[in-house]
């Protein structure tokens, strides 16, 4: 597998050179040098542009802006442009575009407007693919491919007859018979029983106030990601059949709501892990959120470094309010990227746009040129990466802590009909990386169906809202909290297994019942706003349940309600202790309960209160977000 190995680390941006004139593009270059640049992601939604008419290609422009990077030392990560099909493609062939859940075709003019399932648009998108990397693949400028753009940004599911035909194949696959099926979906609820393939449909839009079978939803979030992640691998494997040598990767979406793609799967495929961030704006302590999405990325790189593919200078243009970026802040982001694993910093994108729904991006080049902060944030930041070329390959030095996330089973709680609406996979996620962070305690991130081997590596293991449990996970959770370290287990974890069929017996199975020592026997969500007082003085949001320590030791109960008296925080264990968190407690009382174990535990932790401190091939980051300094020796 090709690796990419700069000797710097990697500065610069998404570059659309097809918006702007030639002499635009010499003044980029210059640009480009002044500010340090390396590196630019080129002709992202460029097809249009490359491609006239079926077959038509027009090249002459792109060969052009080659060879000016090329003279000015700047390497090209060129992409396939395959992003966003050209009005001409869906116009002579409309069965391409994607169509959604209530049965509308959707139109040219945004993007991403195909089905992943056509085999319309995987031919066309692979004979573009195929004639870039004919033409570039050979060019001392090129530095990597980059796959299409953010696959399923904006088209996670299509719901077409096209996708409805790639369905049925892909469960024939996976079940092989009918009764195998319909005995996984539980279909003899509401008169669902499939007696023949073709009488499966998408999980199409059911009449108000009903929604499809749950299992074959969570099927269809699975199927979806695959037939999305096999288009990348039909273009990689069509680019490295013309080239072997340039690393081929795409860009991932790291974003707290982005949850359609199953990236442990997808980080198998790609040569190198890259990816996407941008801050929810309005968010006082999205830096905290970075952290958080910075070190989900190095979990999927397995640890080894990886590339921030695209965030931005200042504002975005797609939130409801835009935020500038404070003073100190820019920097900050790319360098806590940088700390925890990442090979560069790249931007969306390098020159702000005038025209089109991007115009009120920021970009490394603003609108208003050279005179302004951003450049010359852009300047400082550019020489300050250069200062740090020795980190390119390191690793950021591994924690004591793993969380394990898991996209089944945020796919399975974003569906209807669980017992709150209030409660999500990824406010519970982040909520205890968060007061973890306030802690300055590193955490790492690791997959379900992890070996014990691969858990053992760390003093203890968070499990929030693992709901989905296959018997693989519970039973090396289980092997590991008996014998080689702690667990941290929330409420509603351990619900159903893969097929998100309830286990009987005392919900939370296995894992709940005879590791963590609490028998469930009802859930009691909170009223909506309503905060629980605990026995321990703590407080609690969002979920109560019905329960009775059968060997845990209760460090919590609730003092009201539905649930008064039950377990709210339960410790059990001797040698490896476990906990389970049968509510939400507050920020406080997370922190100060985290705060307990992690001394118990003898977890080193370094920095905390707004201050982080981390060490990355034997450098230490300290990027303070009380007084915005950072420093790096
Ligand atoms: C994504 C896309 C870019 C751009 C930015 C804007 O990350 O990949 O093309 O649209 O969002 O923030």
């Amino acid at each position: 597998m090709p690796q990419f190995k700069p000797s710097q680390l990697q500065y610069g941006g998404d570059y659309n050179p097809d918006q702007w004139s030639r002499e635009v593009w010499l003044e980029d270059a210059r640009l480009m040098r002044e500010a340090g640049v390396n590196l630019v992601t080129l002709g992202v939604f460029a097809w249009a542009n490359l491609e006239f008419a079926e077959g038509d290609y027009r090249f002459d422009w792109l060969d052009e802006v080659f060879e000016i990077m090329h003279e000015n030392g700047i390497g090209i990560d060129l992409a396939t442009a395959t992003a966003s099909p050209p009005a001409w493609l869906t116009v002579k062939y409309p069965e391409v575009l994607p169509v959604n859940q209530s049965g509308t075709r959707l139109s040219h003019g945004g993007r991403q407007a195909y089905c992943a399932s056509s085999p319309i648009y995987r031919e066309r998108a692979k004979a573009l693919a195929e004639q870039l990397a004919r033409r570039y693949g050979q060019h001392p400028a090129l530095k990597m491919w980059h796959v299409n753009n953010e696959y399923g940004c904006h088209n996670p599911m299509c719901f077409c007859d096209v996708s409805a035909a790639s369905w049925r194949r892909y469960l024939r696959d996976k079940y092989g018979a009918l009764d195998e099926l319909n005995k996984a979906w539980g279909t003899s609820f509401w008169s669902q029983r499939y007696h023949h393939w073709d009488e499966i449909l998408p999980p199409r839009q059911t009449p108000d106030g009903t929604y499809p079978n749950p299992s074959m939803m969570l099927d269809y979030f699975r199927f979806s990601n695959d037939e999305i992640l096999a288009l990348f691998t039909m273009e990689r494997d069509a680019i490295r059949a013309i080239d072997e040598v340039h690393p081929i990767t795409t860009n991932f979406m790291t974003m707290k709501h982005t949850k359609f793609m199953n990236y442990w799967k997808w980080a198998e495929e790609v040569d190198f892990v890259s990816t996407d961030h941008y801050l929810i704006a309005e968010d006082p302590e999205n830096h905290i959120d970075l952290a958080f999405e910075a070190d989900l990325t190095r979990g999927w790189a397995k640890g080894k470094s990886w590339l921030l593919m695209e965030h931005s200078t200042s504002a975005v243009n797609w939130q409801p309010n835009n935020l500038a970026k404070e003073p100190g802040q820019m920097l900050k982001n790319s360098l806590s990227h940088v700390a925890r694993g990442s090979d560069g910093a790249m931007f969306f994108q390098w020159r702000a746009s005038i025209s089109g729904s991007e115009k009120f991006h920021s970009a490394m080049v603003p609108h208003t040129g050279t005179d302004s902060r951003t450049w010359r944030n852009v300047v400082e930041l550019g020489s300050k990466l250069g200062e740090l070329a020795d980190l390119v390959g390191t690793e950021t030095e591994s924690a004591e802590i793993a969380i394990m996330f898991d996209y089944e089973s945020w796919w399975a709680l974003s569906q209807k009909n669980l017992p709150s609406e209030n409660i999500s996979y990824t406010d519970v996620a982040h909520e205890w990386y968060a007061a973890l962070w306030k802690l300055g305690a590193r955490v790492d991130f690791v997959k379900p169906n992890s070996s014990v081997e691969e858990l053992s590596r760390y003093k203890v293991v968070l499990a929030p809202m693992l709901y989905l449990i296959s018997e693989n996970t519970e039973a090396q959770l289980i092997e590991y909290a008996s014998n080689h370290g702690s667990l941290v287990v929330s409420y509603f974890s351990g619900i159903s297994n893969e097929r998100d069929a309830v286990k009987l017996g005392g919900y939370g199975g296995r894992l709940v019942r005879d590791v963590l020592g609490v028998f469930v026997e009802e859930f009691a969500p909170l009223r909506a706003g309503e905060v629980a007082q605990l026995s321990n003085g703590m407080k609690s949001k969002t979920w109560s349940e019905v329960s009775s320590a059968r060997g845990a030791q209760v460090l919590a109960s609730f003092t009201s309600g539905a649930a008064k008296d039950s377990v709210a925080v339960a410790r059990c264990g001797e040698v490896h202790p476990s906990w389970y968190l049968a509510t939400s407690l507050d920020g406080d009382s997370l922190e100060s309960l985290f705060a307990g174990i992690i001394s118990e535990l003898g977890i080193a932790t370094e920095g905390g209160s707004g201050v982080e401190v981390i060490k990355r091939g034997g450098r230490t980051f300290t990027i303070d977000h009380n007084s915005d300094t950072v420093s790096v020796i």
